[in-house]
């Protein structure tokens, strides 16, 4: 069986990897529907060594649509995503519109792949954040139970979209020339004040809540708990904007629920799905971003017994924000679900 699927926000930092990976993959398509908005409509994208066009993202442009897979910001999955539905789409939405929602399932195959059966037209790709940090976590939640995870983020610019790699290009430049730096986008480019992110770390991404807390560190509590259908599972984090394009890198705290053993700590690591462990200090090795670009998996290292808490253990996770974070994960969902036909 071959599908028609649509990418909406084909032009955009994760839907150019979608692309490449359902080209990659060999996912079973049989029409291509390229997305976007009114500006880029009526130009062309590569796909399978053909030009196809782009076209603009309105209710009309699902007609047909098996799979639907959104990643143009939240208020276009929130006004489109229903319209794909009612024309018999499955839609993949990549932003925060539906996550929370009790009837979407919140899917990192790796860990809860069976909550896609429960779908109701629309399946909710988590953030990248999240993403990342929960495949880490998934063996040793089976195997000793997981009670508290302390994480801190280093993430990198392209989680924000084309504008902001561009902005952090040119900052960078500008800055080493002595000129003025363009402020536009960092740390929210909708909020009017902005920062420089070259030669600058930033301890905000997404939008101020009440609590405290930023938005971004708001869906790493929240999705964790609905991901592992455990609503006791403490997380506290700290989410960070650092002038890397590509890969996101976190420092993880886990306070297990029993006894560890070290070495069976990393050997369930190793043998998990989508994980490859990098960890040797001694030797130097350690996961970076630079190393993470265009691959799929998570990469764990620095893993170490904590000094203090007799069950507590401290990861260091990076993964490519774009692939694993957005379009790779997306993409698994999508496969199985039509496994499941
Ligand atoms: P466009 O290129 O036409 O603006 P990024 O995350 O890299 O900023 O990309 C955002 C993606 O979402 C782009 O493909 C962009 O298309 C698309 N997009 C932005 N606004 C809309 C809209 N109102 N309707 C459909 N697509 C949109």
């Amino acid at each position: 069986k071959t599908y028609t699927v649509a990418v909406v926000g084909a032009t955009g930092a994760v839907g150019e990897q979608m692309l490449k990976y359902l080209e990659e993959r060999q996912f079973p398509v049989k029409e291509l529907r390229p997305l976007a908005s009114k500006r880029s409509a009526g130009g062309t994208i590569r796909f399978r060594g053909q030009d196809v066009v782009v076209q603009e993202a309105t209710p009309e442009a699902f007609e047909g649509v098996d799979i639907a897979l959104f990643s143009a910001g939240g208020s276009v999955s929130e006004k489109l995503a229903p319209e794909a539905v009612k024309r018999g789409a499955v839609v993949i939405d990549n932003t925060n519109a539906f996550r929370m929602h009790p009837e979407v399932p919140l899917v990192v195959p790796e860990v809860n792949k069976e909550a896609i059966r429960n779908h109701k037209g629309i399946i909710a790709n988590p953030n990248c954040s999240t993403i990342q940090m929960v495949v880490a976590l998934k063996p040793l939640y089976d195997r000793y139970g997981v009670d508290r995870v302390i994480v801190s983020t280093y993430q990198a610019v392209s989680g924000s979209g084309w504008q902001a790699v561009v902005e952090l290009e040119k900052q960078t430049q500008a800055s080493l020339a002595g000129d003025q730096l363009p402020l536009n986008v960092m740390p929210v480019s909708k909020l009017d004040k902005h920062y420089p992110i070259a030669f600058n770390v930033i301890p905000q991404c997404d939008v101020a809540q009440e609590n405290g807390f930023t938005l971004e560190e708001m869906k790493m509590v929240r999705e964790t708990k609905k991901i592992f259908d455990d609503p006791e599972i403490k997380v506290t984090a700290t989410c960070v904007r650092v002038p890397v394009y590509r890969g996101h890198s976190e420092s993880v705290y886990v306070e297990l629920k029993q006894d560890f053993d070290l070495e069976e700590v990393r050997s369930l690591l190793e043998n998990a799905p989508g994980i490859v462990v990098k960890d040797d200090i001694q030797e130097q090795v350690y996961p970076m971003p630079i190393d993470a670009v265009d691959r799929t998996e998570v990469f764990v290292g620095r893993i170490r017994r904590d000094l203090h808490h007799p069950r507590a253990l401290n990861l260091w996770v990076v993964s490519d924000n774009l692939l694993k974070g957005a379009a790779t994960n997306a993409i698994q969902i999508a496969e199985a679900l039509i496994a499941e036909e």
